[in-house]
Order: structure tokens, then sequence, then C-alpha cells
């Protein structure tokens, strides 16, 4: 049996376990949650390309028990919803039986969804394979697929049963894939967790060239934020509660990702350069010193995510596109901002001359300008 290390999600009667270990895939010990149970598993070419055979070997599972689609956020989709739920009416799936999602956010939000919607909900296992699935989407239970007006604004919680990170899986990861990831992981240790900030500056070397001891750490220590925060705030509940400090620079990059254009920069990247949005505000607020903004700033640009906005993006694109964001309530709009390194705040009282200034420096202080109008709302 692989050695793994295992965490709680202490959700009562939907709490569940996040195992986490080198070789986890192979292993049919790693899948005790399913107990034997029938199982049917969504994953995406590339994630199949390079691991279905060892999930198939391990729970055997026939070809017809795995759908492989096209890889891309295109994917999840409520017409491809529907396909997978078709097929899996075509198994006639009873409600006994469980849905593994084996692939990156992707695979995991639309097996979720699936898996919620499916003869009123059954149960699902996420085997997460992008890093930033294995720190976040995975965890949660967070559920949806995209439609034309926006992304994630048809959704569900649903938490999984089991999720189940093999930090061996990362080695095949393309190397901007694990970057963006690495923005999440960033993103803990700034919202949350300042000794864990600490402990990236001095090991993101180690991390970046996937030591498993150091991969499994990032993500347990991730998990574990994540685990703590969904367990106070299942649900993101809409007055404001803590699930919604896991948005840290997530305002600012949804309006760059909108900018830009779906698919241009990677979700990951676009909330590096939204946290070091969020920080210069915060430091403007009088809230992080100058040396957190150094240091927050230059932790992202060593693992080389982007921390300025596209070029020709203007503060007047920012505020157009943000006036869009669900972040907005009562017509105030609400950013998740820094008093310091580990500590993030949902504020609606910041100083809106200290946004313009943020925003001016970011934008290279040019003149507004229109940009492309892309009106597309957000659900994160
Ligand atoms: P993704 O699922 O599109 O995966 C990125 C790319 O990596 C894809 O091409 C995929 O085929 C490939 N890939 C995945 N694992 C691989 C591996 N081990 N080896 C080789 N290639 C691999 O992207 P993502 O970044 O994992 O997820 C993004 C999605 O997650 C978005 O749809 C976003 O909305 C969602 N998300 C959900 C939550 C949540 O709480 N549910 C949180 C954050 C993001
Ligand atoms: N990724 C944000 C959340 O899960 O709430």
């Amino acid at each position: 049996m692989t050695t793994s290390r295992i965490l709680n999600v202490e959700l009562g009667t939907r709490s569940y376990q996040i195992r986490i270990g080198s070789g986890l895939l192979a292993d049919a010990a790693s899948y005790q949650a399913l107990r034997g149970r029938r199982a049917m598993l969504l994953t995406d070419r590339h994630v199949a390309d390079h691991h279905l055979a060892a999930v198939q070997t391990a729970l055997r599972l026939a070809d017809e028990q795995c759908l492989i689609l096209e890889p891309g956020e295109s994917e999840k989709s409520w017409d491809q919803a529907g396909r997978v739920l078709d097929w899996m009416l075509s198994a006639r799936l009873g409600r006994d039986a469980a849905l593994i999602a084996l692939g990156g956010g992707v695979i995991g939000d639309l097996a979720g969804f699936c898996a919620a919607v499916y003869q009123r909900g059954i149960d699902f296992v996420q085997i997460p394979t992008t890093l930033l699935a294995q720190v976040d989407s995975s965890v949660g239970g967070k559920t949806a697929v995209n439609h034309e007006r926006g992304k994630n604004l048809i959704g569900a919680f649903h938490q999984p049963i089991a999720v189940i990170a093999d930090t061996q899986a990362l080695s095949t990861l393309p190397p901007r894939e694990l970057r963006a990831g690495l923005a999440e992981v960033i993103k803990y240790g700034l919202l949350a967790d300042p000794i864990m900030f600490g402990w990236l500056e001095k090991n993101l070397d180690r991390i970046l060239a996937l030591e498993p001891q150091f991969v499994a750490e990032t993500i347990e220590r991730c998990c574990a934020i994540k685990a703590r925060i969904v367990g106070l705030d299942e649900r993101e509940s809409v007055s404001g509660g803590p699930r919604a400090l896991l948005n840290l620079g997530h305002t600012f990059g949804h309006a760059i990702e909108t900018f830009s254009g779906y698919g241009e920069w990677l979700h990951g990247e676009a909330v590096a350069t939204g946290m070091c949005m969020a920080a210069d505000l915060s430091h403007r607020m009088g809230w992080i010193k100058a040396i957190e903004l150094d240091r927050a700033t230059r932790l992202l640009g060593r693992v080389g995510l982007p921390t300025l906005p596209p070029e020709g993006m203007q503060p007047a694109d920012f505020h157009r596109i943000m006036g869009l964001d669900k972040k907005v309530k009562g017509g105030k709009l609400r950013l998740v901002l820094l008093r310091s390194i580990g500590e993030a705040v949902l504020s609606a009282d910041f100083d809106e001359a200290a946004l313009e200034a943020t925003l001016d420096k970011f934008c290279g202080a040019g003149p507004g300008g229109a940009g492309p109008a892309h009106a597309f709302a957000v659900s994160v």
C-alpha cells in the first residue's frame, strides 16, 4: 500500500477524506470510499493518455465504464452535461453507483454537476490531476457548467465522498498549468497562513522541481485551509461568510480573463495579477506594509506568473467588467483585501481614490479605453 497523508473535511453527514500521496492512482487501496461499488469514470483526452490505464487497472473498470471528453473549458457546458447524463442513463447506472472525476477542474466541475443532478444526486469521487484541482477545485463541493451568459452560472453544491490527490500525476502536467496552480497555492498563504507563505518563499524551487515530499506538503497545507473554511461556510453565505475570502485576487482576475477573452490567460495567471492588485490596494489603505506587498509580488514573479494586466487594458475596462461581478452587493463593489500576509477581509469599505490609484498604476495610467465589449458574468 502507498503511504499517504489524510485530511478530513468535516461537514457532518457529508464529511469526507482527502488522501494525498505519490502513486495513489495505481493503488487499489486508495479507492476505499467506493467499497467495491459500481462506478463510471469521466476524464479528458490529455489525462486519459497519461493516467487512465492505471486507474482502470486498479479499479477493474471496463472501457465502456469510462467516457473520455476533449480537453478544455468549452466541455464544461450544458450540452456536454446532457451527453454525460445520457451515457449514465444508457448504462442504467443505479442510485447506489458512483461517478469518478479523473482530471483537472473542468472534469471535476462537470462530473460533480452530473453526479449532483443524476437521479437527484449520486456519490462522486474526485481524482484531481492538476495542481489547481488538487489544492482548490476538487475540495468543497462547488460543481458547475458554464452558460453563454457566464462562467459557472449553472451549478450545485455537491460534496464528493472522497478526494484522491496523486502527486505523481503532476509530472505530466504542462509547466504553464503547474505555475497557474501555484497562484492558488500562494493565495492560501496570503489569505490565511503567514507561516505557510514563509515556507513557500523558502521552498519554492523544490516545489517547482516537483520533489514529492514538498508537493505533498504544499497540497496538504492548502487543503487544510480550504477544508477549514468550507467547514465554516459550506455554501458561501451570500452575506459574505469566510468562504468568500477564497476569492482573493479573483475580482480583478476575472476582469482580466473577461477582457482578454477566456482561454488567453489561464485562470491562475489572472488571479496572480489580481492578487498583486488587491495587495497594492491593501497597502494604499494602510493595511499591509510595503515589505509585505513586495514579498507577495516577488513570490508570484518568481513562479513566472504575470504581475501586470494585459497590454491595453485600462482602468475603464476594470470598472466596466467588475460592475458585473457577483461580489457587487447592493450596488457596492466588495473586494477581498489583505490586512497583513495571512489575514484577508471582504471589504466594501475601501477608499475609491485608492482603487483609482491602483488601477492607474497597473494600467500604466493611460487614457480610459473602451476595450473589447465582453459582457460576461462570472460565478466562482
Ligand atoms: P483543466 O481541467 O482545463 O486542465 C488544464 C489542462 O491540463 C487541460 O488541457 C487538461 O487536459 C490538462 N491536464 C490535466 N491534468 C493533467 C495531467 N496530469 N497531465 C497532463 N495534462 C493534464 O483546468 P484546471 O485549471 O484544472 O481547472 C480549471 C477549471 O476549474 C475551471 O473551469 C474553473 O472554473 C474550475 N474551478 C472550480 C473550482 C471549484 O471550487 N469547483 C475552483 C477553481 C476552479
Ligand atoms: N474556489 C473558491 C471556492 O471553492 O469557494
